[in-house]
């Protein structure tokens, strides 16, 4: 059966708005995620003709969208948005999102690498760069059958910077734009890649008519870089910034959409039965009296929980008066398992935590509180209830958490904010602000954040919760339509 080019507005992202879980019965469940994306997508409404393509992630979706065929998803199961789920071969898949995506794309731009012993880019790594490339094809085929003449195009983040480059040789009438949800490396890391791979995502991405990015340092990285690996020419406006890459007779634009936390969806959201109900839980585990630090976080390499542990132990080692006064609260959600080096953090995540519970917990007080099973309303009862929240990723994109917590907290939180992340460029003014690396230095700042008297936490507080809703989702999602 043809698909109807019916489709003025496109959005496509490896993972989708809902997901899939398969029963013993062969029955399927479905779930909707949250996030910017889809908030920001509800801006324009279900009657504009927008469809989502993603990937099928597991096998409930591979189920889904089998059964979908040619036609989109149930919208009963997506809120009536349209979606294509595409239903990539296993083994293709795994490749380009494990393989590629994470292990290499997502490893560059947040310099994870330990480079003494990787990345090594041997044949496995040539046979993944392949499947990587079919699976951005995959994208760019679906999205070509069905948009509309002059359609626009939002492609999202490194698992798809191919799609800009694929989709315009398909379909030069699109208006292409790409948005990178991470940082960008700069030159020196981003040429670890082998150099035809490097040329290649560049190529990718500046196939489309726009390349945006959450802040002007990863805007001007990306720059960076295609002056450097392909020779492009930069132009910036007078203050030096970077506006726009000129490569073979094409120029791309380059764009800032700094995406803010959702204050209306996150206020009613963190006042409900079921926040309600967890906060005397969370209450009890911290105990009468004492403060909390809070932090909120997948358990992502990027994220650097385990020096927050090591500046945390070092708090109490160098500051006595704080011993049983405070609990440091770790929610660490499970994240990209299927990797080894994640597992592997996961368990040296629990391993400091449990040598800290050790070394300084007494009777009645554990010194940090781990938790690891996802619980969204329970992450918002702790954003009402920390004193202090603790956001130290060694790089972000953004960092969503350290926006949302000003919005949620109750009585103000101080917020001790690393400079690598996204957020610092807006929150920086009104943060504790740490070098992520510096475990004594956050050592320090967890001190003064814990001790800020509570008309200055308050007011901080205030103005980062206006600085963090400055850009909600979906003035995020109509800015970037509206500049393609
Ligand atoms: C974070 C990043 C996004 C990325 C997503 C993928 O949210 O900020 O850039 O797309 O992780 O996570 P996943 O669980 O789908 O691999």
């Amino acid at each position: 059966m043809a698909v109807p080019r019916t489709a003025p507005i496109l959005v496509a992202s490896n993972r989708g708005p809902v997901s899939y879980t398969l029963g013993e019965d062969g029955s399927l469940t479905a779930r909707r995620g949250g996030g910017g994306v889809v908030s920001g997508l509800s801006a324009i409404g279900p009657d504009a003709g927008a469809v989502w393509v993603c990937a099928a992630l597991g096998e409930g979706d591979r189920e889904a969208a089998r059964r979908a065929g040619a036609n989109h998803l149930n919208p009963g199961d997506t809120g009536g948005q349209q979606v294509r789920m595409l239903d990539i071969a296993p083994d293709v898949f795994a490749a380009a999102y494990n393989g590629i995506a994470n292990s290499v794309l997502w490893f560059v731009h947040h310099l994870l690498y330990q480079t003494p012993v990787e990345p090594v880019f041997d044949a496995e790594f040539a046979a993944q760069w392949a499947a990587y490339e079919t699976y951005n094809a995959a994208f760019a085929d679906a999205l070509a059958l069905e948009a509309v003449d002059e359609a626009v195009v939002l492609v999202q983040d490194y698992h798809l910077a191919l799609v800009p480059g694929m989709l315009r040789e398909r379909r030069p009438d699109l208006r292409i734009g790409h948005f990178s949800h991470t940082p960008w490396a700069p030159p020196d890391y981003y040429r670890l890649l082998p150099d035809d791979v490097a040329a290649d995502v560049l190529r990718g991405i500046l196939g489309g008519d726009r390349a945006a990015f959450l802040t002007e340092r990863w805007a001007t990285a990306f720059a960076d870089c295609c002056a450097a690996v392909l020779g492009a020419e930069v132009v910036r406006d007078g203050d030096g910034a970077a506006t726009a890459v000129r490569f073979e007779g094409r120029e791309t634009r380059l764009g800032v959409h700094g995406l803010g936390a959702d204050a209306d969806f996150l206020r009613e959201r963190s006042r409900r039965a079921d926040v309600e109900e967890r906060l005397p839980g969370l209450r009890a585990q911290i105990g009468p009296g004492r403060k909390s630090i809070v932090r909120v976080d997948r358990t992502e390499l990027s994220k650097n929980i385990v020096r927050g542990l090591l500046a945390y132990r070092r708090l109490l080692e160098t500051r006595p008066e704080w011993r049983e006064r405070v609990v440091h609260v770790a929610f660490a959600y499970p994240s990209r398992q299927d990797l080894a080096v994640y597992r592997d953090y996961t368990q040296r995540v629990r391993q400091v935590a449990d040598e800290i519970n050790a070394e300084y917990g007494t009777e009645d007080w554990t010194p940090v509180a781990l938790h690891v099973k996802d619980d969204f309303a329970r992450s918002l009862a702790a954003y009402r209830l920390a004193d202090v929240a603790l956001v130290n990723p060694i790089r972000d994109g953004m960092n969503l958490v350290a926006k949302e917590v000003p919005v949620v907290s109750e009585r103000g939180c101080a917020l001790v904010l690393s400079r690598e992340a996204g957020a610092y460029a807006e929150l920086g003014e009104d943060a504790l602000v740490v070098n992520p690396y510096d475990v004594e230095a956050t050592a320090q700042a967890l001190h003064e954040a814990l001790s800020m008297g509570d008309d200055e936490r308050a007011a901080r507080t205030k103005r980062l919760a206006a600085a963090a809703t400055a850009l909600p989702p979906q003035a995020w999602f109509l800015a970037q339509l509206r500049a393609l």
